[in-house]
């Protein structure tokens, strides 16, 4: 993609990290990468464009997308899966067309949950700390294996299935919940699907892969927590919302739940993806968190891989070409 300006007006990017502007500037120069998110106290200040690129904690609510179309936006790309961010009725009103990634590399992700798991189970984010200082005792260091477990996985779309398969390579049975069964898993009699309930209480691992809707907002909350196993394992590389934070504190506290691996965390916009380490964190929630020792906690890391980040970028820039060519779009979002 050569032309990088439509009608003259420059393509803008919010949002945007050292960490993927590489693989954009390899298709095309001369884009503009803004750091800031966008969102109602920033919309006003930026350029017009009819094409702009958007992440996950840009705010695109009616009255952003209202402002966007007086500054001649007609396509929003989300460079990523996630789109509870993006008022999607409103942009329809609006004649603003939204495009995501919803597929870009579902093993980063799948395997970013194992990474965590794994360094849960076998307490290797305290080795480490350990032998950095010389200190090579064992003690307190027991894990368990993890073949003949049982993993409990809430959501078996794209990310879930890879997460199962891997899971079985390690001898694990696993039991799922999904309200939409996976034929292929239930055929090859990869796992047993059930209600939620006998997945929490027979789970010694337990792992999020469902998207934040109203029905899964809090899927975890006190009431839940009391069915899980006490030696039982939480990962949630999906959305934090899943989780009642507060709820998962007081299993921490109580020890009714043995540790807890998140990528995703239910006030991360206000904190992931930014260096705040000469700064206070004021939400106690976050602090209280990361102070437990067996939890691990990882700045909603799972799709950073270059496969899923070159992934991303050419789905990216191939739809706002065809936009320029009048091709139809792909992965266009449509209000439900
Ligand atoms: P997907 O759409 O392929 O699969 C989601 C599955 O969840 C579907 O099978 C759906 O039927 C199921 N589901 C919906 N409601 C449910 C409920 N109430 N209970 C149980 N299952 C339910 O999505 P994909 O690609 O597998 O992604 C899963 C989630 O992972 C995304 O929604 C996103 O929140 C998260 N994600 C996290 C990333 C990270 O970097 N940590 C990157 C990409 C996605």
């Amino acid at each position: 993609m050569n032309n990088t300006t439509i009608n003259n007006l420059p393509i803008l990017f919010f949002d945007t990290h050292k960490f993927e502007k590489e693989y954009y500037a390899k298709i095309s120069k001369n884009l503009i990468f803004f750091d800031f998110r966008l969102n109602e106290d920033t919309v006003n200040g930026i350029p017009e464009s009819q094409i702009i690129c958007c992440f996950v904690n840009d705010h695109l609510n009616k009255a952003v997308l209202t402002v966007l179309k007086r500054k001649k936006v007609e396509l929003i790309c989300l460079r990523c899966a996630g789109f509870n961010q993006v008022d999607l009725k409103a942009a329809k009103e609006l004649g603003i067309h939204i495009t995501r990634v919803p597929e870009y590399s579902p093993y980063a992700v799948a395997e970013h949950a194992v990474g965590l798991l794994l360094n849960l189970v076998r307490k290797i984010h305290k080795a480490y700390l350990r032998v950095h200082e010389f200190n090579f005792s064992l003690d307190g260091l027991v894990g368990f294996d993890i073949h003949g477990k049982t993993i409990g996985v809430i959501g078996t779309g794209k990310i879930g299935q890879k997460f199962i398969h891997i899971m079985k390579g390690f001898g694990a049975k696993i039991l799922a919940v999904d309200p939409f069964p996976n034929a292929d898993l239930i055929n090859n009699k990869v796992c047993e699907y059930t209600d939620l309930e006998t997945l929490l209480k027979n789970s010694d691992i337990i792992s999020l892969h469902a998207p934040l809707t109203p029905q899964t907002h809090h899927v975890l909350d006190a009431k839940a927590f009391e069915k899980i196993k006490p030696t039982a394992i939480l990962i949630n590389t999906s959305r934090g919302g899943l989780i009642d934070t507060k709820a998962l504190i007081d299993a921490l506290k109580k020890q009714t739940i043995a540790g807890a691996g998140l990528d995703v965390y239910e006030e991360e916009e206000h904190y992931f993806f930014q260096d705040l380490s000469t700064q206070v964190i004021s939400d106690d929630n976050l602090a209280r968190l990361v102070s437990f020792p067996n939890v691990i906690i990882t700045s909603h890391q799972g799709f950073l891989t270059k496969e899923a980040l070159e992934n991303i970028a050419n789905v990216t820039m191939n739809n706002m070409e065809n936009y320029q060519l009048n091709r139809p779009l792909q992965n266009k979002l449509e209000p439900t």
